[in-house]
């Protein structure tokens, strides 16, 4: 673990839900703890239904935890924090969720805006910051279009654009190549890569795909059943392999 102080402090994280039919409650998260550094990048992995979706809402407070502590740099999260310091905690946070959560009657430049929007930055401030963010993830000429026109990859830049808009200290993401395909993944993480070194930040990302995790990550959080089944520094990749299409034939192919 790096010697700074870290961004994210979780401590005895315990989350349940009601699961009628299986004893009653369900333990998503059982008794988490760990840390998080400035600029880290932490894979968290698991099988489907393990609690990687559950963690990042807990963490980025959408979702209250039963038990435990978050500390987000020196402020401490507790039941009894008051509201106003919990909105002013996820203000210093953003989340690029599984699948692409925008808003479909709104343009994409008001998709990008909205975070502004919602913390009331003035209307020219607010579009000139989601024009230069469009701009950074490539789609400047998107602006007016809807989302409904866009494809994958695109929805997802500009839900990148979105939750970088507000220079959060913490992005968290939620698989956010996986309904990708692999060329089309592999640019948005260098993408997340690139938004990195402009906005220092600490990323933890939720993976299914062990090459997005050895391409992106400094450490990995594996769960499993809701408990922290190991965590550490992984041997990490530059290279991201991506099977080029040609590849399935063996001989060239005429249409
Ligand atoms: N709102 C909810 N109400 C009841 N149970 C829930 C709720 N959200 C999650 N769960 C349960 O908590 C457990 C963890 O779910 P979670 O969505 O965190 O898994 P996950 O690791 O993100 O899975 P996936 O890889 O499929 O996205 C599952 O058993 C799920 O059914
Ligand atoms: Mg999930």
């Amino acid at each position: 673990m790096p010697k700074e102080n870290p961004v994210i402090e979780v401590e005895n994280l315990c989350k349940t839900f009601h699961a009628p039919g299986k004893g009653g409650r369900i333990a998503a998260l059982r008794d988490i703890s760990f840390r998080v550094a400035p600029r880290e990048v932490l894979g968290v992995v698991g099988k489907s239904g393990a609690g990687k979706t559950t963690l990042l809402r807990v963490l980025s407070l959408q979702t209250p935890a039963d038990s435990g502590t978050l500390n987000f740099g020196a402020t401490r999260i507790e039941d009894s924090t008051p509201s106003g310091v919990v909105r002013e905690v996820m203000r210093r946070t953003s989340t690029v969720f599984q699948g692409f959560s925008l808003l479909y009657n709104r343009s994409v430049l008001e998709n990008v805006a909205l975070p502004l929007k919602l913390r009331k930055v003035a209307r020219t401030e607010r579009t000139d910051k989601a024009r230069e963010m469009l701009e950074f993830v490539g789609l400047k000429a998107k602006a007016e279009a809807y989302p409904i026109t866009l494809s994958g990859g695109e929805a997802q830049r500009v839900a990148i654009a979105r939750a970088l808009v507000t220079e959060p200290e913490v992005l968290f993401l939620d698989e956010p190549t996986s309904a990708l395909d692999a060329e089309t993944g592999r640019e948005i993480l260098d993408l997340l890569k690139k938004a990195q070194r402009s906005y220092p930040m600490a990323m933890i990302l939720v993976a299914h795909h062990m090459d997005v995790v050895r391409y992106m990550c400094d450490r990995v959080l594996h769960l499993e059943d809701g408990a922290a089944r190991r965590m550490g520094p992984i041997r990490n990749s530059a290279q991201f392999r991506v099977d080029p299409i040609e590849a399935l034939w063996d001989t060239p192919h005429d249409v």
